[in-house]
């Protein structure tokens, strides 16, 4: 056989992709991975933990071994250390929750051919919607992804060891980075600016992690609420740039620069595309998000961000890689 000409495996895995998220979800909506972290270990064992099917276990189990999340050894099934790190439930990096929540949003890219011809939402969108219940299932699913990159922006920052310091945090969603940086330093006092039954998930979630005393939260349009004026020492922008268009994104880091005390830091943290558009490859896959979900929001190259940011009156812009597909931005 010729193995120059090309085969067409790699384009049926592609078609066929929506198998993967799939298995996946339906793996994690029965917990299975923490049912094999706890040592449950063959098909008829998971099946009975579960609640499901014997066959269902089994045809689970197959695809987790073909997707490589779960090894096979002597008849004996177990997470590889990759799904043991990340997909058993209750750990802080768990991606159980988030696993099931794109499960339920797989029928939404049938519109996608439809989509990509209006360039933008063609039923109703989701991100310009006030109050859209949509964020309070997705806030909580994706905390964990935020987990390690506040952990290196704190570091970054200095975070523990400054003493007083006070943090705006735009669209904070589940208060993630408030939860880690005000748990850090307990001298710390955050501010959130998200729609309010989001506020209301984060209150409850801060005061389960004993810090909700030094969190306030603020309801109302991120595009319109008043940041006021040189009161932060850092200002959080995560996972907002991409559902916002060049002019939005320049004016809320221009009210941001102001909202800042001099010499303060803004921190962006979101997918960030080579400036020639060659990478990262989950940077270029996300803009399909934002194009089902969106009507100005993409994935941003360096240049733009570098562009508003200096417009808005940055003048020190660093990138730093997260060792996830999100990049840190640190604007002073
Ligand atoms: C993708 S989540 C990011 C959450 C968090 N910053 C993180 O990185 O995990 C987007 C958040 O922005 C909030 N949001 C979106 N549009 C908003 C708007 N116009 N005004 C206020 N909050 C908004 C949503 O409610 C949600 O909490």
């Amino acid at each position: 056989m010729d193995d120059t000409q090309p085969t067409p495996d790699r384009i049926l895995q592609l078609i066929n992709g929506y198998w993967a998220t799939g298995i996946l979800g339906a793996a994690a909506s029965h917990s299975l991975f923490t049912h094999l972290d706890a040592g449950t270990d063959t098909a008829d064992r998971l099946a009975a933990a579960a609640g499901i099917s014997e066959r269902g276990a089994q045809t689970l189990l197959d695809g987790l071994v073909s997707l490589g999340l779960v090894e096979l050894s002597g008849g004996r099934y177990r997470n590889t250390p990759e799904a043991a790190a990340f997909l058993v439930e209750g750990r802080p990096a768990s991606l159980s929750e988030f696993a099931k929540l794109k499960l339920g949003h797989m029928g939404a890219l049938t519109a996608l051919p439809d989509v990509v011809r209006a360039g933008g939402p063609v039923t109703d969108a989701t991100v310009e919607v006030a109050d859209n219940p949509h964020w309070e299932k997705v806030v909580t699913a994706i905390a964990a992804q935020s987990v390690p990159v506040a952990k290196i922006a704190a570091e970054v920052l200095g975070l523990a060891d400054r003493g007083e310091v006070s943090v705006l945090d735009v669209g904070g969603g589940s208060g993630v980075y408030s939860a880690i940086w005000l748990s850090l330093n307990p001298a710390a006092r955050s501010t959130q600016l998200d729609w309010g039954p989001i506020n209301a998930i984060a209150r409850r979630l801060l005061a389960e992690k004993g810090v909700a005393d030094r969190f306030t939260c603020v309801d109302g349009d991120l595009h319109t609420a008043d940041f006021g004026l040189a009161e932060y020492d850092i200002a959080v922008y995560s996972h907002i740039a991409h559902q916002e268009g060049p002019e939005d994104n320049t004016a809320t880091f221009t009210r941001l620069r102001d909202a800042l005390k001099p010499g303060g830091t803004l921190v962006v943290n979101d997918y960030v595309v080579d400036d020639d558009r060659s990478g990262p490859p989950f940077a270029l896959l996300f803009a399909s998000e934002m194009l089902l979900k969106s009507k100005q929001g993409g994935t941003w190259r360096r240049a733009d961000y570098e562009s508003w940011l200096s417009k808005a009156g940055f003048e020190d812009i660093t990138f730093q890689p997260t060792g996830s597909p999100a990049t840190l931005i640190f604007a002073r």
